[in-house]
């Protein structure tokens, strides 16, 4: 069924509670997601995106008991990922030579992964814009880079919603679709997870997009992403947030994440909390074990983070796989302005520190010289030595 958002635009999407992670299974989902697809009907009718593929069946035959298909006038693919392109193909069966507004670069994903060229495309660039009736348009902002080189947001003047697509989403499941519905601190969360795993490597890209749409002085009273809860409710709010997060965001606080084969490296990496606190008791400090959790919110913790410590024993002349896999989603990820330290123990050759330290340094971090390299298991000399590491941190 649509639900409706304002005037003559109503929601079109779907809403998985089930669904457990995305990208594969390199995002956790805690608390269910959605794919929020949107339909215009004033003088033009509109499809704004589609859903993912598993649901096209759904998707179709919810959106003929709301309209005749041939009285969609276009269709706008603000990106073309498959969750929000996969049902394309089983709508355009009905609709084949329907004209699909989308990015130069759109066509390439589109026609690359459902390879129908012939398709009606109507490519279109930052400031194109169509007429939809009733004094409407629809005019196109390119989002480069937020987060595919295909992406661009849609705004519909006289309503002022923004389509934004996946910039300010979340993977968020929100019956109620809006925002002042949500659960304040999840929706919150789920806002920062989603930037901290999936925008800050473009950072850089997002502090130009909003100075450039907030140049663009377009009233603003809804903004429609196509994950999690609509922001109707102050929606430049996340727009402010954003423009912090772009800015080599952190709070204060210090984030340890080690893994342990006979808790040694363990001893070390609470040794360091409870110093830190120690020294600096408005620092939050937390600590994860690598192994026991999710890495993504392990991630949305870094974000947070001013310093971090990364801890592994030695093994096999490098570190634990689970700490390497952690630090290759890391160096993905670039992040700016932090510090970070290495601790383990080693029983015989101790490159494990090495390791830590230059991954850390490709990955961006400032890697201070304190460090715990340990022998064996701590002695308690060893445990005060961290003292030292948290004071380079807390610096
Ligand atoms: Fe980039 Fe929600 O797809």
């Amino acid at each position: 069924m649509k639900r409706h958002i304002k005037n003559n635009v109503w929601w079109v999407g779907r809403i998985d509670w089930e669904l457990k992670t995305f990208h594969g299974d390199d995002y956790s989902i805690n608390h269910g997601s959605s794919q929020n697809a949107y339909l215009i009907q004033e003088g033009k009718t509109v499809l704004i995106d589609t859903i993912w593929k598993p649901y096209e069946k759904e998707f179709r035959d919810n959106l003929e008991k709301e309209i005749n298909l041939g009285s969609i006038d276009f269709i706008v693919m603000n990106h073309g990922e498959v969750d929000h392109s996969g049902s394309l193909p089983y709508v355009m069966e009905k609709i084949p030579n329907t004209p699909i507004y989308c990015t130069a670069n759109a066509v390439k994903s589109l026609v690359g992964q459902y390879h129908h060229p012939e398709w009606n495309f109507k490519v279109v660039k930052t400031g194109d814009s169509v007429d939809i009736g009733n004094g409407k348009r629809l005019v196109f902002v390119e989002m480069r880079m937020l987060h595919w080189p295909d992406s661009m947001a849609t705004y519909l003047t006289e309503d002022n919603i923004l389509f934004s697509n996946d910039a300010f989403g979340q993977h968020y499941g929100v019956e109620e679709l809006f925002n002042d519905k949500a659960d304040q601190c999840l929706l919150a969360e789920e806002a920062m997870k989603y930037y901290a795993n999936i925008l800050t490597p473009f950072s850089a890209l997002v502090k130009r997009k909003i100075e450039e749409i907030v140049a663009l002085n377009l009233p603003i009273d809804i903004i429609a992403p196509s994950h999690g809860a609509i922001w109707r409710d102050n929606p430049l709010e996340i727009v402010q947030k954003y423009a912090a997060w772009a800015d080599n965001y952190q709070e204060n606080q210090i984030t340890i994440v080690y893994d342990t084969m006979w808790d040694g490296t363990k001893q070390l990496a609470h040794a360091l909390a409870s110093r830190i606190q120690a020294i600096s008791c408005d620092t939050v400090v937390k600590v994860f074990n690598i192994s026991q959790t999710d890495k993504n919110d392990i991630m949305t913790q870094v974000f947070k983070s001013k310093a971090i410590a990364v801890g592994s024993p030695t093994v096999g002349k490098s570190i634990l796989s689970s700490v390497g896999g952690w630090l290759h989603f890391l160096t993905e990820l670039q992040f700016k302005q932090k510090k970070a330290a290495v601790f383990g123990c080693y029983g015989w050759s101790g490159e494990g520190n090495a390791t830590l330290t230059e991954a850390l340094g490709k990955a961006g971090f400032s890697v201070v010289e304190a460090q715990a390299k340990v022998n064996w298991n701590p002695t308690a000399e060893d445990l005060d030595h961290m003292q030292a590491v948290a004071e380079a941190l807390c610096r």
